[in-house]
């Protein structure tokens, strides 16, 4: 009898434990992106940190945005630091702990345990598609938010990575279920149009900054790795070594395997 697909709820809280999973998918974006201008640097530029802020990240992984930009980062600026996943505030802890201008909590993007107006600017990156209740999500950032502080949301539109859909189908010869164990796969949930339409019930002001990348890899494994990442339980060796096998063929045929990114940042605002 076939596995049930893991409900969304039950994916994240695996998948996310430890950083292990999403760092082969960061991996992946650093070494192959044809955007020589980095993602993280990117978003830093758009945040207009100045001295005075107090910032909040929600569902901030391992830490990689502030870690990337240390020193860049005025010490007047407070940073709260939040994930619901424990092992992901331990990687972030180990990784700017030692700057005394975050605080470090487990917290649900839900039910954020903070003052109302607190906040000079709020970040999701790339975490709102995993988030079960967003609506409601949505309304605690705005009630964190101060009248005049913004909000950045990083997600990915329908087209991002697609060309590993196809890849999959043509060359894992597992069920469906395996190589997507989620009910409905996070790019389905929060893309580009969704966003718009659910950040506009909360915020007057929306902008869309697009970031243009594409990815061109030529090492298989890391390919493998990141496609691997999601899938919670381990294939048998000799179907990830068939696979792996397969995809350094079609690298050696072509030269390398391009793929498309398709990541933007929503700038939002309370105000009118
Ligand atoms: C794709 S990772 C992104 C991490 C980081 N922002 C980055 O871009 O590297 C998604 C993160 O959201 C966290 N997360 C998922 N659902 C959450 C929720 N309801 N509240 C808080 N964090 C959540 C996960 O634990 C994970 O660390």
């Amino acid at each position: 009898m076939a596995t049930p697909r893991l409900s969304n709820d039950r994916w994240v809280a695996e998948q996310y434990k430890t950083p292990r999973n999403l760092n082969a998918r960061i991996q992946l974006h650093k070494r192959f992106s044809t955007n020589p201008y980095a993602w993280l640097h990117w978003v830093f530029d758009h945040l207009r940190l100045a001295p005075g802020m107090r910032v909040l990240e929600i569902g901030g992984g391992p830490g990689g945005l502030w870690q990337e930009n240390r020193h860049r980062l005025s010490p007047q600026i407070e940073i709260f630091f939040t994930d619901q996943s424990t092992g992901m505030i331990a990687q972030a802890l180990s990784l700017v702990g030692d700057l005394r201008q975050f605080a470090f909590a487990a917290a649900d993007a839900q039910a954020l345990p903070f003052a109302g107006a607190s906040f000079d600017v709020v970040i999701a990156n790339h975490m709102l598609y995993h988030v079960p209740d967003r609506k409601r999500a949505l309304a605690e950032i705005r009630r964190v938010l101060k009248p005049t502080g913004n909000f950045f949301a990083a997600t990915n539109d329908h087209t991002h990575m697609q060309e590993l859909r196809q890849l999959a189908e043509s060359f894992l010869p597992v069920p469906s279920h395996l190589v997507a164990p989620q009910e409905t796969s996070p790019t389905e949930r929060f893309p580009f149009d969704v966003a718009t339409q659910e950040l506009s019930q909360y915020f007057g002001q929306l902008q869309l900054h697009l970031y243009h990348n594409a990815l061109v890899v030529t090492d298989a494994d890391a390919l493998a790795d990141y496609m691997l990442s999601g899938i919670t339980a381990p294939l048998p060796e000799e179907v990830e070594a068939g696979f792996r096998h397969r995809l350094s063929e079609r690298i050696r045929a072509d030269g390398a395997i391009t793929v498309t990114s398709a990541s933007g940042l929503f700038e939002a605002a309370t105000a009118e």
